[in-house]
């Protein structure tokens, strides 16, 4: 636990050191839970953007793309039910003023759970070594299992609790489990009252006048909105789908975990449009074609898994979790939801223009089905970025840090560096980069010894360093070295590029 809570320390301080993630503006003592994204973030950023755009968009002759904005009629969201019902359940304390989620307060607690459980298994393997089997002891073990049954049973209580949206029979457990606020220390706690995520905004020059308006807390929205405009101008037929990324906001009362969990993110969202009747083909299609695409990027298959929800929204008749692990364990990486006919029904509705689809197969009218993926962009980022960060012991002892991004994301593709700061080198190695810059983010340093120049790479991510030498004055070759083996080769300087290239070919990644 705490290695993984140290690994994660690392990656935070990582991405502020290397010019990836700053806080938002810091110099104020920043914003909690929003981020600037700095000169390598951005290009990371882009390109996962990019890898998702193409993957789904240019893979599929039956998806096309949107860009649909921000603010939205207000409506839109009393027909989504986020005015309704996009909220979580608060409860203040009396003494520290600070706000917590109820349901949160009582997971963490039931985590304290989990804690002694794990204690007394750590306590166990000292004891009995290597002839310790933990899959008979956490099934045997009297303590164990106690405290793990007493968890569950909290866990499904305010479940059950919320469900039945019995806010004051929340307030009461937390109040019988003896909960404490963790800045006062005290129990002296307000009801709990169900607050809602969206952020609010006024569109309008004048008080009177102004109209309230939110920040969409999803993209989803857009592409609903948008259906028939562009089934109608793109000519499609059913199924197809819509595909769009762009900000969301969430006023999230617990945002932790850095770029985990933001008031300000990133979603990439496609809407599969499908014949009612179709979707379960189409979800499961969606799953595995999902889970490809993720594994595509070599993190590790070991690293991503299924968690099929059995409590289903309003709207959904199907819907599971793809949870990647991250340093802090499995949590939600992305989301593939099967959301039936609500959205464009509740559209229909609300806007009383029909949202439906004449089908030239059936020759019918229906509104059609909808399969959704919803991955958050900041999510993946933290994902690849935590997974790539390695700390690694060399033959000769010495340790180096290592990013590993998967080479088709990394911001920078090639450093370029003369030998020496004379003799011609520099000058040379700044013709090279003239030619490579109009394909590739190339950079330059001239400072340092190389192997100092290599580390610095390393621990950047770039995939391939170049070095200019007197011999590359003589026979027009450089040395490539590979950040993930450390392996150099003599090149020739007009081979660079393809070689480059090789590595970061879409269809070879994707496929
Ligand atoms: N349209 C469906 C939807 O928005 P969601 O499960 O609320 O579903 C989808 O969000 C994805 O967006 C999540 O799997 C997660 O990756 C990302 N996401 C949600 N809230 C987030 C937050 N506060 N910060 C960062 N990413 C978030």
């Amino acid at each position: 636990m705490a290695n993984n809570e140290d690994q994660f320390k690392k990656v935070i301080s990582h991405a502020k050191e290397y010019g990836y993630i700053f806080g938002s503006s810091e110099i104020y003592d920043g914003l909690s839970a929003v981020y600037d994204y700095a000169q390598n973030g951005v290009e990371l950023k882009k390109n996962i953007r990019e890898y998702w755009w193409k993957s789904m968009v240019y893979m599929h002759q039956n998806i096309v793309g949107l860009d649909a904005a921000i603010l939205m009629h207000p409506k839109t969201w009393k027909a989504s039910g986020h005015v309704d019902a996009f909220s979580d359940p608060l409860i203040d304390n009396k003494d520290s003023k600070k706000r917590y989620r109820a349901d949160v307060l009582i997971e963490d607690h039931a985590e304290k759970l989990e804690n002694k459980a794990q204690k007394e298994i750590t306590k166990a393997k000292k004891r009995f070594g290597d002839s310790f089997n933990e899959a008979e002891f956490v099934t045997t073990n009297a303590r164990v299992l106690g405290y793990r049954e007493k968890k569950a049973e909290m866990l499904q209580k305010v479940a059950r609790l919320l469900e039945a949206e019995d806010l004051s029979g929340v307030k009461t457990l937390i109040e019988d489990l003896g909960i404490v606020c963790p800045v006062s220390g005290s129990k002296n706690w307000t009801d709990v009252k169900q607050f809602n995520l969206m952020f609010g905004t006024k569109l309008g020059a004048s008080a009177e006048s102004a109209t309230d308006l939110y920040l969409r807390p999803e993209t989803a929205q857009g592409i609903f909105v948008n259906f028939l405009n562009v089934q109608k101008t793109g000519r499609m037929k059913i199924p197809f789908g819509i595909a769009q990324t762009g900000k969301a906001f969430r006023n999230e009362i617990v945002a932790r975990q850095f770029i985990f969990r933001m008031r300000e993110f990133e979603q990439m969202e496609m809407q599969f449009f499908v014949r009612p009747g179709e979707e379960m083909k189409w979800y499961a299609y969606w799953k595995e074609t999902r889970l490809k695409w993720h594994h595509s990027l070599g993190l590790g298959t070991e690293n991503y898994r299924f968690h099929d929800h059995e409590k289903l929204a309003h709207y959904a008749n199907a819907a599971t979790d793809i949870e990647f692990k991250f340093p802090f364990g499995f949590k939600e990486l992305e989301g593939i939801h099967s959301r039936t006919d609500f959205d464009l029904k509740a559209h229909e509705a609300h806007s009383g223009k029909k949202l439906q689809f004449f089908d030239p197969e059936l020759k019918e009218n229906y509104t059609p089905y909808v399969v959704e993926t919803s991955i958050g962009l900041d999510r993946m980022f933290l994902a690849i970025f935590s997974n790539s960060l390695q700390e690694e012991t060399l033959e000769d002892g010495s340790t180096r840090t290592v990013l590993r991004l998967p080479a088709i994301l990394a911001p920078v593709k090639i450093a370029v560096f003369p030998l020496i700061k004379r003799d011609g080198l520099p000058e040379l190695a700044k013709e090279i980069i003239e030619d490579l810059k109009w394909d590739y983010n190339v950079f330059y340093d001239e400072k340092d010894a190389v192997g100092k120049r290599y580390r610095r790479q390393d621990a950047n991510g770039t995939p391939f360093c170049i070095t200019v030498d007197h011999q590359t004055i003589e026979d027009k070759t450089v040395t490539i070295r590979h950040r993930d083996t450390m392996s150099q080769e003599r090149i020739a300087i007009s081979e660079i590029s393809s070689l480059v290239a090789k590595s970061l070919s879409m269809k070879d990644w994707l496929q």
